[in-house]
């Protein structure tokens, strides 16, 4: 059988892991790598085991062999290459965010679309079993209606003012930090489990550490931080916010972003309430979901494939009692995402789990909103009309 060839442009921390999902699929082949230069691209795929290592991104797009690309850079330069690779007539797999705002989000999107290419977000978190099986049980109306969801995403890699990224470099990872950068995760995994859209959001944002100090090139993420000081950077965009949300259904609810909390290593956490019961998933105890009564004592349910909802039980690979990871949820998503490939990447052929650029795109409205509620002083903000306004407004002008 030929394998799907594929290429990985942005050879940094989330790549490898790409790459290790890929290659425990079997039927794909990692091809070609693209680094910001030859030498930094050369060394990924001697360290990977990659064959072709190319200078340029338009070189890696530009390989006959290679079908799908996957777009690992910094946000700065998502829009220039998922933008090329569609041009190309190539499928695109981006990590998040889809881009650096909505106006260049919803181009990528309709551009993808026109292409009739495979147009897929890393929003990995949908890929744990239990996500899949907690998502069933409010569909299936088990919690009653829903009235309250809530939780965070927590980390504490840039407590450290020597720790400094792209992240916090407006021009490279846009105007918002940690809510782009793991905001726009929790987002899409509460509308993704609630089925149903964030229509409102009233947020409030925090910069904790305004300077820190670049050792001249960009910390990887999870890193502790490089003491050779060399130079003091103001950073304006927020390592902190907390936002209050309302739901399309009615529900109302909040959450808190914080990558400078120190103890909080990837502290995503999703709460949901209904009249009947509520719904708790820690990712950091991502094999178990506690269910909560007011009329019978609490549970906690452990994965277990015989019984999680028939839709979950495809992202579960072992017994009950073994222990899932990150990697196992994250190889769970690229395979729907290859499952959508090999069947012809039509709309009816994507597997219901999977978060395409249109979810991509959803994520940017929600972020803008936020950023507009804020900078008017923390005010009630509609999503959909502001989207549709910032968007407008930003074509226009292109
Ligand atoms: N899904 C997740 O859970 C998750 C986790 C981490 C990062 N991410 C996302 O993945 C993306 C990359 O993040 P990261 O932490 O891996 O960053 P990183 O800084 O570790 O890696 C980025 C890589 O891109 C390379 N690069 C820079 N310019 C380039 C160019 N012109 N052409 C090709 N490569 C170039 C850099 O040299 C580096 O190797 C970001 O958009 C981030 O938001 C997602």
């Amino acid at each position: 059988m030929k394998k799907i060839g594929m290429g990985i442009i942005g050879p940094g921390f989330v790549a490898t892991h790409h790459i290790d999902a890929v290659r425990r699929l079997g039927n794909v082949e990692v091809l070609a790598v693209a680094g910001s230069t030859q030498e930094s691209a050369d060394a990924k795929a001697r360290e990977l085991r990659i064959d072709r290592a190319y200078e340029t991104y338009q070189d890696l797009i530009d390989d006959p062999e290679i079908q799908v690309v996957h777009n690992t850079t910094p946000n700065y330069l998502h829009y220039a290459i998922s933008m090329a690779a569609i041009a190309a007539g190539k499928h695109v797999i981006s990590d998040k965010p889809l881009a650096m705002n909505s106006a260049e989000g919803r181009l990528l999107l309709d551009a993808a679309s026109e292409a009739g290419v495979a147009h897929v977000v890393t929003f990995n978190y949908r890929g744990n079993p239990l996500i899949q099986h907690a998502r069933s049980m409010v569909a299936g109306g088990e919690l009653g209606p829903l009235c309250f969801v809530h939780g965070h995403y927590l980390q504490d890699w840039m407590t450290s003012p020597s720790v400094y990224s792209w992240r916090s470099d407006p021009k490279k990872g846009g105007s918002s930090s940690a809510l782009t950068d793991i905001g726009s995760h929790w987002c899409d995994l509460a509308e993704h489990v609630v089925g149903s859209r964030i229509k409102a959001v009233l947020a409030d944002l925090t910069t904790v550490v305004p300077v820190r100090y670049s050792a001249g090139k960009s910390a990887e993420a999870f890193t502790k931080g490089d003491h050779k000081i060399s130079a003091e950077v103001h950073v304006e965009s927020e390592d902190l916010a907390s936002v209050l949300i309302r739901f399309e259904n009615g529900a109302k609810g909040s959450f808190s972003v914080g990558q400078v909390l120190p103890g909080n290593k990837n502290n995503i956490q999703l709460e949901i309430s209904g009249r009947e019961s509520s719904l708790r998933w820690q990712q950091e105890r991502q094999n178990e979901l506690w269910i909560g009564y007011h009329d019978q004592p609490n549970r906690v349910m452990a994965k277990d494939p015989a019984f999680v909802s028939d839709g979950a039980r495809r992202y579960v690979h072992l017994p009950g009692g073994h222990q899932e990871a990150w990697s196992d949820a994250f190889f769970n998503v690229i395979r729907d995402a290859y499952e959508w490939i090999s069947a012809g990447a039509g709309p009816e052929a994507k597997p219901d789990a999977l978060a395409t650029f249109a979810d991509g795109y959803r994520a940017h409205c929600l972020i803008d909103a936020m950023i507009a509620s804020h900078a008017e002083g923390g005010r009630w903000t509609e999503v959909e009309s502001h989207s549709a306004r910032a968007a407008t407004a930003s074509l226009q002008t292109k």
